[in-house]
């Protein structure tokens, strides 16, 4: 496993990370859930996400669980706030008063006194900015989290919260965005000016969501045990992915992994890597075999010539418009 600093800051996570949406809590039990812990730290992580949300708070249990008795200064783990945590119209958002709140329940969940990473889930329209970055401020200050990041933030969120920071003297390096080959909307303008603030990315969904593996047909029912297959969440959130176009081009990417000598899902966590303002790629997994499989994408270089006949294949799928950077208008 190879390792590259947090953004610009001096906190080095692996390139390749574990998160647990979907999973954890949900689509798998927890024997699966611990299974992919263990072969995520077996094979060199050390980097693990996830988010007081994510099904409705059990993940953060089911990680902190997993993770007992692992040392904790050779972890480094991050969890979000924004997304609805109860039913409450403050459960929700980045007010102060949220933020405050939630903190407290996830490291209460993740059996830990701090977070590496606290991360704003979305930008939240209805708190002043002001407000969201003094909350975080303390909750540094607190020694509840040692660094700050954002998820889906645009390029101009991204430079004010960045000069709030500065001014309350705490580090926000770092933005969690969709990112693989079918989905290239951050290079336009959020990956510029990450790098001239020294925001790195922590990028989620690489394989998008499992469809870059190869393993959905174009034209046959998905593969059973697969997120397209799970009803209770999974299916809905790959649904985009799977239309016939996206999956046929999917298809033609098979003889480019295999003359490199990678599997599908390799060359896909291999290619958001190549982008030097990401920090880490996180990969999700149902099964330990996936996680042991995926993590041989670290250190591979992928030579000028197949990162263009990659894009040849797949530029007529691919969304590449900045505009798509979004958080929701109202609080949900
Ligand atoms: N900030 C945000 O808003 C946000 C949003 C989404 C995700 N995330 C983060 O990003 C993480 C990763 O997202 P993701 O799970 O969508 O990422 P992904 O790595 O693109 O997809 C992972 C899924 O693909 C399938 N898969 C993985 N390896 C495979 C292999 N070798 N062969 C066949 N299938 C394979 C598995 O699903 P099946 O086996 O079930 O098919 C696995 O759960 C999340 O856990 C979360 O931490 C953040």
């Amino acid at each position: 496993m190879e390792f590259r600093h947090l953004g610009r800051s001096g906190m080095l996570v692996s390139e390749i990370s574990y998160g647990n949406w979907i999973t954890h809590g949900s689509q798998v039990e927890e024997d699966a859930a611990t299974a992919c812990v263990r072969a995520a730290l077996d094979s060199g992580i050390t980097t693990f996400d996830t988010a007081d949300v994510y099904a409705g708070t059990r993940a953060e249990e089911v990680l902190g669980r997993a993770l007992k008795g692992e040392r904790r200064a050779g972890l480094e783990i991050f969890t979000k706030v924004y997304w609805p945590t109860g039913p409450g119209r403050n459960d929700r958002g980045l007010s102060r008063k949220h933020i405050m709140e939630s903190i407290d329940g996830s490291l209460r969940r993740l059996q830990t006194d701090y977070v590496d990473l606290y991360q704003a889930h979305r930008y939240d329209y209805a708190t002043p900015l002001e407000e969201t970055m003094s909350a975080f401020a303390d909750v540094v200050h607190a020694g509840k989290a040692h660094y700050i990041g954002v998820s889906e933030w645009k390029a101009s969120e991204i430079r004010a919260a960045h000069a709030l920071a500065k001014e309350l003297r705490i580090p926000l390096v770092s933005n969690q965005p969709q990112y693989s080959m079918l989905w290239r909307v951050i290079e336009a303008e959020v990956v510029p000016t990450s790098e001239e603030l020294g925001v790195g990315q922590i990028v989620w969904s690489p394989m998008a969501q499992g469809v870059l593996t190869g393993k959905y047909l174009p034209g046959q029912p998905p593969p059973a045990g697969s997120r397209a297959t799970d009803e209770k969440s999974g299916a809905g959130f790959i649904a985009r992915w799977l239309a016939e176009d996206v999956l046929t081009r999917v298809q033609q990417l098979k003889p480019l992994a295999d003359q490199a000598g990678l599997t599908m899902g390799q060359l896909a966590i291999a290619w958001v890597l190549q982008n030097q303002n990401v920090s880490s790629a996180i990969i999700g997994a149902s099964r330990p075999e996936q996680v042991k499989d995926n993590v041989k994408a670290s250190g591979v270089k992928l030579d000028a010539d197949l990162m263009k006949a990659i894009d040849e294949i797949v530029e007529p799928v691919t969304e590449r418009d900045p505009a798509k950077t979004e958080s929701p208008a109202q609080r949900p």
